[in-house]
């Protein structure tokens, strides 16, 4: 099958560079007005000195910002409600996020439920759609989702122990800003589990059928190539500025949907990682470093040629001579030696904690919003088989 047709629009202004953050006052009032709602994380932003910067930055433009903090990993529905609520209150223009995906995924919807009177889970649940997004903008902090420049959000809900994704047009940033010093204080396990998410971005994106995507393909190879070579230097080293620009711009790179453009996406492992992380409150990345490699070793020998591409031409393994139903084995065996050895990145549950995984809830739970068309034609069984193998 060749390339799809697409329609590639992302309006998400990015600022990026060593000490961008002083243009925080200036962008904030030209595109989200002169009130805001400030979200942060949960003690970070005031530990590294970054919340004093923003708001002396926004005082100097004239921007009054009420302030959220307390958004936690895997961000929680009850946030929303709160940031919600004082922004219908105080009658807010705009919402501007400082942290990484969690912080980011919920001021947009914080800046959709403004425009909703009922309870904002009912923009994920699907219910309803609406008619806009208050502006939001972004101070990156963690480079891993690729939040700051497209338009979905991931929110929990603890009561129903569901995780689940929101995409509106209108919800890309209006502005990012990226500036990799901000990186320098993150902990090593969210510096690699941003890199596994990056990564798994681009694999959710690699491994389709189709033909005639060589684009795609080569700024995929590239973004994951960076990846590998980075992650580790940044590890080693956590102030080193071009590491940590590379990881940045790749994790804008991998999901501002560039590289899915034409090349549809499958996603299938996001899925069961959202599942993992709904009901053993895991973080993103290291789901995935969990899950993608159980899902690879099942269905590598289906799609034989991208996965040769892949050894050969990110990982630099030769498949010659190797059957196909040991190309499974060959890269479960490649990916989890690079997350154990050189990120030193747990890649089973049990290396999380996690020894008695709910699979049946899970898989459950998940058959009620996915079907086996939607999950790259998986049964059941092989759902279940990818968790009990990551387990
Ligand atoms: O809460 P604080 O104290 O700020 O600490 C945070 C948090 O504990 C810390 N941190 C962030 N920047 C820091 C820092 N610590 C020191 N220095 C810094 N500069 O890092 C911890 C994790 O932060 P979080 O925002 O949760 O991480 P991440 O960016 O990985 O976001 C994960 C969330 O995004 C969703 C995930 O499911 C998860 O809920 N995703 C969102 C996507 C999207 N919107 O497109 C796509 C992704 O696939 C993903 O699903
Ligand atoms: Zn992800």
């Amino acid at each position: 099958m060749p390339m799809k047709d697409f329609l590639f629009h992302n309006p998400t202004r990015v600022i990026f560079g060593r000490g961008k953050t002083r243009d925080v006052g200036e962008l904030t009032s030209a595109h989200l007005g002169e009130k805001v709602l400030l979200v942060l994380g949960r003690q970070s932003a005031k530990k590294n000195g970054l919340h004093s910067l923003i708001v002396g930055k926004l005082a100097q433009s004239g921007v009054l910002a009420e302030e959220l903090w307390g958004v936690a990993p895997n961000p929680s529905i009850e946030s929303v409600r709160e940031g919600a609520r004082i922004v219908r209150d105080k009658g807010l223009t705009g919402v501007l996020a400082v942290g990484g995906g969690s912080v980011i995924d919920c001021a947009k919807a914080i800046a959709a439920a403004a425009w909703h009177d009922g309870d904002p889970w009912e923009l994920f649940e699907k219910k309803i759609k609406p008619p806009n997004v208050l502006p939001i903008g972004c101070v990156l902090t963690l480079a891993a989702t690729g939040s700051e420049a497209n338009g979905n959000s991931v929110i929990s809900n603890p009561a129903t122990e569901q995780k689940l994704a929101w995409y509106h047009p209108e919800a890309y940033p209006a502005f990012s800003i990226l500036d990799p010093e901000l990186t320098f204080t993150l902990p090593p396990e969210q510096t690699a589990y941003g890199a596994v998410d990056i990564l798994s971005h681009v694999y959710e994106q690699f491994f389709h059928n189709l033909e005639g995507t060589d684009i795609q393909d080569g700024m995929a190879i590239t973004l994951m190539r960076s990846v590998i070579a980075n992650a580790p230097v940044a590890l080693a080293n956590p102030d080193d500025y071009d590491a940590r620009a590379s990881l940045m711009w790749a994790s804008t790179l991998a999901l501002n949907g560039l590289i899915g453009a034409g090349a549809v996406g499958d996603w299938t492992c996001h899925m069961l990682e959202h599942e993992l992380s709904a009901k053993h409150d895991l973080a993103h990345g290291a789901g995935l470093a969990v899950i993608f490699p159980s899902w690879m070793r099942l269905v590598a020998a289906r799609k034989e040629k991208r996965f040769r591409l892949f050894l050969e031409r990110v990982w630099d393994v030769s498949t010659q001579g190797v059957a196909p139903e040991r190309l499974g084995q060959l890269t479960y065996d490649t990916v989890t030696r690079f997350y154990r050895d050189r990120l030193s990145a747990g890649v089973t549950m049990k290396d999380y904690g996690v020894d008695n995984p709910r699979v049946d809830d899970m898989v459950t739970c998940m058959l009620t919003y996915k079907t086996q068309e939607t999950l790259g034609g998986l049964t059941r069984d092989e759902v279940v088989k990818i968790f009990q193998d990551a387990a």
